[in-house]
């Protein structure tokens, strides 16, 4: 990808959003619920359970957004590409319904709560279209969805003029739908809950939770004990490893690039493969349009060539059909698929008593966590909800993805350690030192580093990642989506311990 001066690694979301400066847990708290995460899901719930009149405290292991949320597209949308035929051939017509009720009524909540709340976030009405380019079975595909989801209630129809600038031959489009910066939409929440007894704190990592009365958040800055626990950390923490084989981590990358007389009031995703995915917005008085795609389970590592290369398919799209510019942001994040198509919202294991998960949001979270966050303020608030069966997160599944187990049963033998050599000045490799598999990094002055290359999750072995364009390297696992920095410190669960420190021979 050419560079361009301004070019960063990183979501335009994040970079066109203030930050936010809440402190750190300083001392031992206790309120009526805890909320661990400070994404959609989590900010939700917290937001929705203080306007119920309990005091809740939001604990965000990093900076609020600044997880799955933050690097989002920006839909806010029932429309899930094809999702209501794959739904209704696997969980029947009413799930299917339901799912499209739960994910409209998301939107409509987050419409209201702009409203409510005065927040300023860029909420706009806009239609969703899901597009063939080619007539066939794509074209079909697209025809059928449209027809499902009209007789399922919602705002569907066929269209063969479709609005973009190159040639598609029809879609489905769903009316008075929405996009939003999501960055600017999370802040308001956490705004309008912290105070009144309730409280966002940040650079608080929870370590670990305890089910009981009450209920126990622990952290390296104190202790929060609540009545109810949220778990909303994206992939679960604190469930003995339970979602595991019941969730597929998938990566997906996106560029943010200049762009001028593209529609303002539309955005598309592609039914053809390889998917694309187009958003349209006006950040700091510039357009910019949005292609986002590439996705792989997070599991299949580099393959593709690597992100670089991934991104510059991306932008050589935006620039050949959509006459963007050269990207100003790119960036790319994961998100969990649940094994059956559905999120997980309740019992965080079906023995918890007072500890509650959201997860699984299937690459759709803004409209689907929203609707997870009000299944659980439902469930702890004694309200009856409409989608608790649905999302029911004690529901057995068959048999599952299980691409953990998978991976750490065909690890490959490590290549033994013999010395600096093997390792240029800012790479980094897994070595057997002396039968340990440990995580080895050069540093640009040839200094190594060596950390316990065994995820503390469920122990796969880790595997050295470029930064996408001169972003640090990480050490991220293949299993379930764990990061960890170059110190072994956990960026992104499941895993919520560290990478141990390891001595070299010398
Ligand atoms: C490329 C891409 C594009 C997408 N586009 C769309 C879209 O257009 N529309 C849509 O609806 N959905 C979209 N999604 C999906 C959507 O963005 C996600 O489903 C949603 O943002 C997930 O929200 P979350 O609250 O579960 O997770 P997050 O936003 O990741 O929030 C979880 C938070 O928990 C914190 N945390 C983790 N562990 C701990 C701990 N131990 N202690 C304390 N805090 C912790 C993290 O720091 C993080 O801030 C997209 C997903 C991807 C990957
Ligand atoms: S083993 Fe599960 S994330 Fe690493």
């Amino acid at each position: 990808m050419t560079e361009s001066a301004q070019s960063k690694a990183m979501s335009l979301w994040v970079a066109t959003a203030e930050g936010t400066q809440y402190s750190r847990l300083e001392k031992d708290l206790e309120v009526d619920v805890a909320v661990i995460g400070g994404g959609i899901a989590g900010l939700t719930a917290a937001y929705e359970l203080r306007r119920r009149g309990l005091t809740v405290a939001v604990l965000e292991g990093s900076r609020i957004g600044t997880g799955v949320t933050g690097s989002t597209t920006g839909k806010v949308t029932s429309l899930h590409r094809l999702a209501y035929t794959q739904l209704a051939a696997d969980h029947g017509m009413e799930a299917a319904r339901a799912y499209g009720q739960a994910n409209e009524a998301a939107l409509a909540y987050i419409a209201a709560t702009v409203q409510a709340a005065g927040l300023e976030c860029g909420f706009r009405r806009v239609s969703n279209y899901t597009y063939a380019e080619a007539g066939g079975e794509q074209l079909e595909a697209v025809r059928a969805e449209a027809e499902l989801a009209a007789r399922l209630g919602l705002p569907a129809s066929f269209i063969t003029d479709v609005p973009l600038p190159f040639a598609a031959q029809g879609a489905v489009r769903f009316e008075d739908q929405a996009q939003f910066h999501a960055m600017k939409y999370l802040h308001g929440l956490a705004r309008a809950v912290d105070g009144g007894g309730s409280v966002v704190v940040e650079r608080t990592a929870v370590r670990a939770v305890r089910d009981g009365t009450p209920a126990v958040a622990v952290t390296d800055h104190g202790t929060v004990r609540a009545r109810e626990i949220v778990v909303a950390t994206n992939v679960p923490m604190g469930d003995g490893g339970r979602y595991s084989g019941r969730l597929t981590i998938h990566r997906s990358y996106i560029v943010a690039s200049p762009a001028d007389g593209l529609p303002a009031d539309a955005t598309f995703i592609s039914a053809d493969e390889p998917m694309r995915s187009i958003l349209t917005t006006r950040e700091d008085g510039t357009d910019y349009v949005l292609v986002g795609g590439e996705g792989h389970p997070a599991a299949e590592g580099d393959t593709g060539g690597g992100s670089a290369a991934r991104l510059e398919r991306l932008a050589e799209f935006s620039r050949e059909r959509l006459g963007g510019g050269e990207p100003a942001y790119r960036w790319s994040t994961q998100d969990t698929l649940p094994a059956d198509g559905l999120p997980f919202a309740g019992p965080l294991t079906p023995d918890s008593r007072h500890l509650h998960v959201i997860t699984g949001l299937r690459k759709w979270g803004l409209t689907n966590g929203t609707a997870s966050a009000l299944v659980v303020a439902d469930a702890i608030t004694g309200a009856a909800s409409a989608w608790a069966g649905l999302f029911d997160s004690t529901r057995e599944l068959g048999p599952a993805s299980a691409q953990g187990r998978e991976r750490a049963e065909a690890e490959a033998p490590l290549p033994p350690w013999r010395g600096l050599p093997r390792l240029a000045p800012g790479e980094g490799a897994v070595f057997d030192v002396g039968g340990k598999a440990t995580a080895v990094y050069a540093d640009a002055a040839g200094v190594v580093h060596a950390l316990s290359a065994r995820c503390t999750h469920l122990r796969c072995v880790v595997e050295f990642a470029h930064g996408a364009d001169g972003a640090e390297p990480t050490w991220d696992c293949p299993c379930h989506g764990s990061r960890f920095a170059l110190d072994g410190t956990v960026i992104q669960g499941p895993a919520e311990k560290d990478l141990a420190h390891r001595d070299m021979p010398d």
